[in-house]
């Protein structure tokens, strides 16, 4: 019995002493492993209890049970305190300060030269002009021949025109990337429904580049085929765009100009935005090119399928980088400055 006594003290005192080191929950599980566990040498001296006499078991029993008990309950304690530390822990070392401002995400946005297509698109939509797309690489019959625009015409030199290296149609003549968008003119007549009232708005390609022109750039080419058009229409259409898309302040005039596929052909003029009218180092005179207009050549008409006896169309082209360049406001001093990719300049459109 007081052999028991003994060996339960013993047994005491060096659970203290292990439950001192435990450290982590694993630690923990060995200790329980090792005073708890089925073939843990206290649970073999609890066994022996069963050797002894009723008498001596019932002391002996009472301090091995509360021996037993205070075990498990230092460790159940031990528990509650490793998890506590650990929660404790990860709050200071996974610490989130919700109240800090937050990292912006950078957030693009359509490129100006596309918000500016869209505009226009939107300014003749109200007008009922139905937005196409004509193709890009094209037939020199559409950008040229049916436009009245000779084989020696210098617009299809090599120079100012890119040709495809694909084998020329012996009457369509050559493919080029389209030097403007008339070249949907006679496309859309060719579908045979009248009237049209297109705005053909897409990439043209020439070879030039300098301040005020890039290699590829945007035109939009309104088309109004029906019985009675006249210049009196191009002229309001020119001034309400003028309105819409520079503001109501700007003025536009139409000055007398040649091109082949138009009779009688414009330059349409539109008051320069920089210097409003006085005169500066973009405008010269007060004036800047919006681009070409005209009525379009009975040629041409019929070249579509149309009777110019019958019918008379409206058509101008003008620049998207141009129109946007010359906008109140929008000093670029360099158009290709809108294709360079330069964030710093592109995100303030
Ligand atoms: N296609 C001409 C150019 O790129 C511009 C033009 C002039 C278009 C007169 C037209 C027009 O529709 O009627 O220079």
């Amino acid at each position: 019995m007081s052999d028991l006594a003994s060996q339960l003290a013993s047994v005491s005192k060096q659970f203290e002493h292990d439950l001192g080191s435990v450290l982590t929950t694993d630690d923990l599980e060995a200790l329980r492993i090792k005073y708890l566990g089925r073939k843990s040498a206290f649970q073999e001296l609890l066994r022996s209890l069963k050797d002894m006499t009723v008498e001596e078991r019932k002391t002996a029993g009472v301090m091995a049970n509360e021996l037993k008990r205070h075990i498990a309950d230092s460790i159940d304690r031990k528990g509650n305190s490793l998890e506590r530390a650990r929660f404790d822990a990860m709050a200071t070392e996974e610490r989130v300060d919700l109240s800090l401002p937050g990292i912006a995400s950078p957030r693009g946005h359509l490129h100006m030269v596309t918000q500016a297509i869209r505009e226009i698109e939107v300014i003749y939509e109200r007008l009922g002009f139905t937005r196409v797309r004509c193709p890009e690489v094209d037939w020199e019959w559409y950008a040229f021949e049916t436009l009245r625009i000779g084989p020696d015409h210098p617009a299809r030199d090599n120079w100012e025109t890119f040709f495809l290296d694909v084998p020329a149609d012996p009457k369509k003549g050559h493919m080029i990337l389209t030097p403007h968008t008339t070249n949907g003119d006679v496309r859309e007549m060719e579908r045979g429904q009248l009237p049209i009232r297109t705005m053909n708005i897409n990439k043209t390609y020439r070879r030039q580049s300098d301040v005020s022109h890039v290699p590829m750039f945007h035109q939009f080419e309104g088309l109004l085929v029906d019985r009675g058009i006249t210049i009196a229409h191009l002229k309001g259409l020119s001034d309400h765009f003028a309105k819409e898309f520079f503001g109501s302040e700007r003025e536009i005039r139409l000055r007398p100009h040649h091109f082949r596929f138009t009779e009688p052909s414009f330059e349409v003029d539109i008051s320069c935005g920089l210097c409003l009218g006085k005169g500066c180092r973009m405008c010269k005179d007060g004036w800047v090119e919006l681009g070409g207009a005209g009525m379009l050549h009975p040629d041409v008409l019929r070249a579509g399928g149309v009777d110019p006896d019958e019918y008379t169309a409206l058509a101008f082209g003008w620049g998207v980088e141009r129109s946007l360049s010359m906008r109140a406001g929008l000093r670029v001093p360099d158009l290709r400055i809108m294709y360079g990719n330069d964030m710093r300049f592109l995100e303030q459109f």
